[in-house]
């Protein structure tokens, strides 16, 4: 069935910011028993590491040097750096519009290409992010982009920051979800976009777990084609 071409099956989920993305790939990964790739994860390594080291987000060769160095480890939920347990720490909005700016540099996009692709292991990979269809696995035999309205975005990611200590406001909130949005779609390098026939799941009066249900169905399709 899946393993299509003798590849590794591959399913992407892709979207704009608070979408659901990291919580529906996780559980439908989980359901499967394949691995999952948090690909937003690795650009905020990236972001974190830049505004650490006071590098300015627009210098294009000092970001790449840092994207091209970093080795984080991903098990069990966690995010580490050498020693250092960074999970919290790369999930503030700071470091997500550092992301977002270092997301721009096309250098920067094939350091982490080559990370992203060498999570495609035996048996599948669950993989969430911008491009995950359109550039880093486009022979997916399943790609979903998953939406919500900026509504609903904003009141989960509100929900989302809240539930971990974290103090902001709503608005500042739907003002810096819209600002990243924006720079994804614009910008010139893989710009945050439906991949070619990725099906469209609209997430806004959906529960997570509806909208997992959502993807493994269209998953059993694809494996009985
Ligand atoms: O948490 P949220 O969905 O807002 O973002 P994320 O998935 O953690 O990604 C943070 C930023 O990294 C995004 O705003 C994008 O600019 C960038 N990104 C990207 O360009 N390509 C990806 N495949 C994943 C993330």
């Amino acid at each position: 069935m899946a393993e299509l071409n003798g590849k590794v099956p591959v399913i992407t989920i892709d979207g704009p910011t608070a979408s659901g993305k990291g919580t529906v790939a996780s559980r439908v990964a989980e359901a499967l028993g394949f691995h999952y790739l948090d690909s937003g994860a690795l650009y905020r390594v990236v972001g974190l590491v830049c505004l650490r080291n006071n590098v300015p987000l627009d210098d294009m060769a000092a970001v790449t040097a840092h994207a091209m160095a970093i080795k984080p480890r991903f098990a069990g939920g966690r995010v580490t750096l050498g020693t250092e347990d960074i999970t919290a720490a790369i999930r503030t909005e700071e470091v997500g519009q550092a992301a977002s700016r270092a997301a721009v540099i096309s250098s920067v996009r094939d350091a982490l290409a080559e990370l992203e692709k060498n999570a495609r292991r035996a048996p599948g990979l669950v993989a969430d992010g911008r491009d995950m269809g359109s550039v880093i696995f486009p022979d997916a035999p399943l790609k979903v982009f998953l939406t919500a309205s900026a509504e609903a975005r904003a009141h989960r990611r509100y929900k989302q920051l809240i539930e971990k200590g974290l103090d902001v406001k709503l608005s500042d909130l739907v003002s810096e979800m819209k600002e990243r949005d924006l720079r994804d779609m614009r910008r010139a390098h893989a710009p945050l976009a439906p991949a070619e026939g990725a099906r469209i799941l609209d997430s806004s009066f959906l529960t997570i777990e509806e909208t997992v249900e959502k993807v493994l169905y269209w998953w059993l399709e694809c494996t009985k084609r």
